[in-house]
């Protein structure tokens, strides 16, 4: 949330701070700013509420400088307008700072500041920052900012320029992302490689309590609180610059739903062990030792990843046979959970970076609890704090709403389960079937991909619904609580998801032609029970859309999906929905990468 960019080398650094900011927009997209270290001394600001486009539309022709830093917003603290969008300067316009997080003391530091007559210009937590180091009287910009730190509690990751230190920029992290790109003569900073890729691959990832200063051809790395230096090694990033491109497609979240049976191929590869009819995750840290002595397994994730996550103890129940549940990891930190020495937890996210989860997780660890992450982006703080876990390689996902990661994630928990499972009781005739459906994924995943057509057309039917009702049973359940989430997300139409078995509790009243019922129907041992439930609905006018193996009598339409094993059937059944929450939105005209008041990658509460 909110993505920071910046720039020191000696090309116009305007133009390379837009497109990186375009790149982090799935970060927050409220407004835009950038303020440029000019040529003839001073800093040079302009803002816009709204898209990078915005911002670039106000841009003057001559807005030149080799050194700056911008910033896209998501706002928390005050309205999204363009005195609260960043970067935030001091009273004597001599220090920008973008910042990226939550300064939890900001009223308090802002009274103290005021009190000393201080005027602020914004409504943000941020603009103590400014303030703060603008008074400081520390010689050096570093000190400065040492300085300005020490008042502060939250999350940051910020950027400062000074016009008194036109050489350098500084920044430093605590919760929030930051990481240099190192390049000829030239440096960068962002939020997330994808900002810098383009430019250079050769990046280092600053850890919480880190700085740095970058010149255009050097860097330093030193802790926050005692100045003293850290070790950097650069990394070399592998994800390709083309990977962020859209390419032929008209949205990412179209991109990104066609691109699942690569990336499901991927979370694959180089796994699966024919041998022992298991799989191999490299970076799991755990001995078959200690895996027999798991009694529970406790999985933590946010929006769509707790989703996944739901499958995923669903999965684990089955091929291990361990008790397994998933739980908002927003709601488990604030209820002191119980840690249990002989539970497994597993935090679970797209980015590594998402604030309640990254909490959840350090809670556990100070507790003494074994975590483990299924986490996209490698090297996140997520990933980081793990004591191991399953990467999913879906690539880099740039829609706001989740789709192929969710996918992939699902696919890798279903290789944690069978390796689960086959230090247990997980039979090698059962480990070979689960194998054998994990193959076909790929090649199934295509051909339901090639029936967007009908989707299409199908979504046309729904477009006039003001409320949607996603019904799923056992391993259905949870594919209908993320294909409502999908839905409401992007098209904004309400929608809610309800265990198929509980709709005569209340969701019944509610049925009419207005409200229409997606139902997942899978050819499994409820299949009679899912049938019954069809028969209610339309028995009292109901409009009904199944998600099923064959055609349901009962059902108005029926996306008819590939067989699979009853287990990973649920990794299948959710594909056609995306599709047809993303043409239900588009036939609504909505903004699909960047649904209002949402963005990726939640870096605070
Ligand atoms: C936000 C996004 C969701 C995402 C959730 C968790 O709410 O809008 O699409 O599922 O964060 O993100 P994570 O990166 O932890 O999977």
């Amino acid at each position: 949330m909110c993505g920071i960019v910046g720039y020191i080398g000696k090309r116009d650094a305007a133009p390379l701070l837009l497109e990186g900011l375009q790149r982090l927009e799935y970060r927050g997209y409220d407004s835009a700013g950038v303020a440029i270290s000019g040529k003839s001394g001073g800093l040079k600001t302009v803002k816009a509420k709204g898209r990078v486009r915005d911002l670039d539309s106000r841009l003057p022709k001559r807005f030149a400088g080799t050194t700056g830093i911008a910033h896209t917003r998501w706002a928390t603290h005050g309205a999204p307008n363009d005195v609260n969008a960043h970067p935030h300067l001091d009273a004597d316009g001599q220090v920008a700072v973008v910042h990226n997080g939550i300064i939890d003391n900001a009223s308090e530091v802002r009274a103290k500041l005021e009190a000393d007559g201080v005027e602020f210009a914004s409504e943000t937590d941020s603009e103590v920052l400014a303030h703060l180091i603008g008074r400081s009287q520390a010689d050096k910009l570093e000190e400065k900012v040492r300085d300005a730190l020490r008042h502060i509690e939250g999350t940051y990751g910020i950027a400062v320029l000074h016009a008194a230190f036109p050489d350098r920029i500084v920044v430093a992290r605590n919760g929030s992302p930051v990481v240099l790109g190192i390049g000829e003569k030239e440096m960068f900073v962002a939020s997330d490689v994808a900002a810098l890729v383009s430019h250079t691959r050769q990046v280092v990832t600053l850890g919480d309590g880190e700085m740095a200063t970058i010149k255009a051809d050097d860097y330093r790395t030193y802790t926050t609180r005692e100045g003293s230096r850290t070790a950097a090694s650069p990394e070399t990033v592998e994800v390709e610059a083309a990977s962020y491109d859209m390419g032929a497609h008209d949205t990412y979240m179209h991109k990104e739903i066609s691109e699942q049976a690569d990336a499901v191929d991927r979370v694959l590869r180089g796994r699966i062990d024919d041998r022992f009819s298991t799989v191999h995750l490299g970076g799991l840290n755990l001995d078959p030792r200690e895996a027999r002595k798991i009694r529970q397994v406790k999985i933590l994730g946010c929006g769509t990843s707790y989703h996944a996550g739901q499958i995923g103890a669903g999965l684990i129940e089955e091929l291990a046979r361990i008790p397994a549940d998933s739980e908002p990891a927003s709601e488990f930190r604030y209820r002191n959970p119980v840690v249990d020495p002989d539970t497994l937890y597993i935090a679970v996210s797209q980015s590594g970076e998402t604030y309640d989860v990254l909490a959840a997780v350090q809670e556990l660890k100070r507790k003494g609890a074994r975590v483990l992450g299924v986490v996209n982006v490698v090297g996140s703080a997520i990933a980081r704090e793990t004591d191991g876990g399953v990467y999913v390689h879906a690539g880099p996902e740039v829609c706001v709403v989740s789709t192929k990661c969710f996918t992939n994630t699902v696919v890798a928990f279903a290789l944690l389960a069978l390796h689960l499972g086959r230090i247990r009781d997980l039979s090698v005739a059962d480990g070979k079937r689960i194998i054998a459906g994990l193959r076909k994924l790929p090649e199934q995943i295509t051909e339901i991909l090639a029936r967007e057509d009908e989707i299409a057309k199908l979504a046309q039917q729904y477009t006039d619904a003001r409320s949607m009702l996603f019904i799923g049973r056992v391993r259905g359940y949870p594919v209908a609580r993320e294909a409502s989430l999908k839905l409401k997300e992007v098209s904004y139409i309400h929608a809610e998801a309800y265990p198929a078995s509980e709709l005569k509790h209340g969701p019944l009243a509610l049925i009419e032609p207005a409200m229409p019922t997606v139902a997942i129907v899978p050819d499994d041992d409820l299949l009679e029970k899912n049938r019954a439930a069809l028969e209610e609905i339309k028995a009292r006018s109901g409009r009904i859309l199944a998600v099923a193996h064959q055609e349901q009598e009962k059902a108005d339409h029926t996306i008819v999906v590939p067989k699979n094993e009853d287990e990973l059937d649920p990794i299948l059944m959710g594909i056609p929905l995306q599709l047809l929450a993303y043409h239900t939105a588009l036939a609504l005209g909505r903004d699909i990468d960047k649904p209002r008041n949402l963005a990726k990658s939640v870096t605070v509460e």
